[in-house]
């Protein structure tokens, strides 16, 4: 079944800069997909009109049926963004009162919020830090903070961008984790990234964007040979190897 369905979405920048040109797209609940593409080529920006951050110059985005402009608070329920830089994402004095802020602002009731954030700090592993404030958090701390703010809304879909910059190894298999562990409690995930070293091997499609559009799209097997022609880096063991092995290929 469709969850984001995108129609010929265009998007110009105040200053000019055109950032997305005629995007077609149709993502289906349950997927697992990496979106891929260079500096600059529209990932952010992209995702911003998922959730209803940014909205369309031309086209259209619809959230299961709901145009994300007509109602974009209820985009923001149903698709979650963790954020690029996990600092910009804080907004509590600690942690505790960093995950409880989004359910607070949906008008829950006392204890649906508390159930929330203590769910959504266990899911993360960290209720023991509950009390310390964010800033003082190292970096896989502070991504796995907005990925427990994220969940703590319960949307249906997820939006990384970037997971992984700034995070040393172990920081990069805790966030690692947490996409496969949601993935397999039927979240759909979409992860925005220039490295595909890290999570293309858990990907069903692998979504290549290039100045603004979208220039491939189809199982990790079948696109990733053309990535390096459109300025992202194929994972190394695959550089070395030249050949995609046929386990990669999504039946
Ligand atoms: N607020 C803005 N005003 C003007 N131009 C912008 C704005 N935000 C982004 N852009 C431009 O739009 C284009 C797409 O930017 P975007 O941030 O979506 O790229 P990206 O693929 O996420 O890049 P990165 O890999 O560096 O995160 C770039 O040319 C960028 O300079
Ligand atoms: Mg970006």
């Amino acid at each position: 079944m469709t969850i984001i369905e995108v129609i010929d979405l265009s998007h110009r920048f105040v200053d000019g800069t055109q950032a997305l040109a005629g995007i077609n797209i149709s993502i289906q609940r349950g997927e697992f997909v990496v979106v891929a593409g260079p500096n600059g080529s529209g990932k952010t920006t992209f995702f911003r009109h998922l959730n209803g951050l940014l909205h369309p110059g031309k086209g259209s985005v619809t959230i299961a049926g709901v145009p994300v402009h007509k109602d974009p608070v209820l985009a923001r329920q149903r698709v979650g963004m963790v954020f690029q830089d996990a600092d910009m994402q804080i907004v509590g004095e600690t942690v505790y009162d960093d995950v409880v802020f989004g359910p607070e602002n949906l008008g829950l009731d006392r204890g649906e919020i508390e159930r929330r954030a203590d769910r959504a700090l266990a899911a993360v592993g960290l209720s023991d830090l509950r009390d310390r404030r964010p800033h003082l958090l190292s970096q896989g701390e502070k991504r796995r903070l907005a990925v427990a703010g994220v969940l703590a809304m319960q949307p249906e879909v997820i939006l990384f961008d970037e997971p992984f910059s700034n995070l040393d190894d172990s920081g990069v298999c805790q966030v690692l984790e947490q996409m496969l562990s949601l993935h397999e409690n039927n979240h759909t995930l979409l992860i925005a990234t220039h490295d595909l070293e890290k999570v293309i091997y858990h990907a069903g499609r692998l979504i290549l964007i290039d100045a603004g559009r979208i220039v491939q799209d189809g199982p990790p097997a079948d696109v990733l040979p053309e990535v390096e022609n459109h300025g992202v880096r194929m994972p190394c063991a695959l550089r070395m190897g030249k050949e995609v092995p046929s386990w990669l290929t999504v039946p």
